[in-house]
């Protein structure tokens, strides 16, 4: 008996990267994965990928931030495979910019991909959830969603990707506060991986010799992903994650961290007179907070 047999998945973005290594992971865990992505060729390597490791998959090619397609991909798995218990919402790409040079064109594709592309799908897959569990059908479901180190610690030259992405974690709370009552939990990974994004990365590339661990290998992040969308992750919802390298990380975000009170409105110059107290063990070198080291 496999952690995911019986389980039907659609994983998004699946047809390269961390995509396709969480199709291969779920499939490989017993679940029967719907490959989404835009490129055919992808797609179709992946699922000829998890079918000759004797799993069990199908393409559906379209964009995830249509809101029709993102519609009848959640329908092809409902239709096709008979339910659907795993989201895992990953599809996207970045197009970098400063601020001052970012066109709105690269702002709109991007939002568009990650925000909107993360949204349609799990509009349609909780629509569908909720009038599954309000007939009395109480199976577990799960959604997992990527957020990434630039969405939870906001990267220069990357304001729309990181507005995105940070986005997501924010939806991710909100929808897994209104879905909790129907089995659903709603989780969120920011992996670090070798992919077509990162190719580049001085510290993604492989180890020169090939028995080392591999340390940004895309494989690396699906076992944390089979996890989430397992019963073993039942009390798990509302989390961020960072995973790569051998780490897993859970984020604590957006908590208070200084404060000041008093009974009545503050003038500007009480909240100078106040300040090293409200920003106290702060470094003003720093915008916000720096990530994890790994
Ligand atoms: N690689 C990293 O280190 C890293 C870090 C943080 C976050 N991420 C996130 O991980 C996810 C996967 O990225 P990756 O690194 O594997 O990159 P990738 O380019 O290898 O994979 C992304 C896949 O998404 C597909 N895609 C793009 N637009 C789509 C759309 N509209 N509809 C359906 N599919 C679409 C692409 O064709 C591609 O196959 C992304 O959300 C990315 O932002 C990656």
């Amino acid at each position: 008996m496999s952690l995911l047999d019986g389980r039907i998945a659609i994983v998004t973005g699946a047809g390269s990267g961390l995509g396709r290594e969480h199709a291969l992971a779920l499939a490989a865990h017993g679940a029967t994965v719907v490959v989404n992505d835009l490129d055919e060729a992808g797609a179709a390597e992946t699922v000829k990928a998890i079918t000759a490791a004797g799993g069990h998959a199908d393409a559906f090619i379209g964009s995830v931030s249509d809101w029709d397609r993102a519609g009848a991909m959640v329908q092809h798995a409902i239709e096709t495979h008979g339910d659907l218990h795993i989201l895992v919402n990953n599809a996207g790409f970045t197009r970098d910019a400063m601020s001052f040079s970012m066109t709105e064109e690269q702002f709109d594709q991007v939002v568009n991909v990650h925000l909107k592309g993360h949204f349609a799908p799990m509009h349609h897959t909780v629509t569908y959830w909720r009038n599954q569990a309000k007939a009395g059908d109480e199976q577990a479901r799960r959604i997992i969603n990527t957020t990434s180190e630039s969405g939870l610690f906001g990267g220069a030259g990357q304001t729309n990707y990181g507005a995105a992405k940070g986005g997501i974690i924010t939806m991710s709370i909100a929808i897994a506060r209104e879905t909790q009552k129907y089995g659903v939990t709603v989780n969120v990974i920011a992996p670090r991986a070798r992919t077509g994004i990162t190719a580049e990365a001085h510290w993604a590339q492989p180890p020169e010799d090939p028995a080392e661990f591999d340390r940004f290998h895309p494989g690396n992040a699906s076992p944390l992903v089979v996890w989430l969308a397992s019963d073993d992750a039942a009390h798990v919802n509302g989390q961020t994650f960072i995973v790569g390298s051998g780490v897993v990380v859970r984020m604590k975000r957006h908590s208070a961290i200084g404060e000041i009170r008093k009974d009545g409105r503050w003038t500007p110059e009480e909240l100078t007179a106040r300040a090293d107290e409200l920003l106290a063990g702060w470094d003003p070198g720093v915008p916000a907070f720096e990530a994890p080291q790994f």
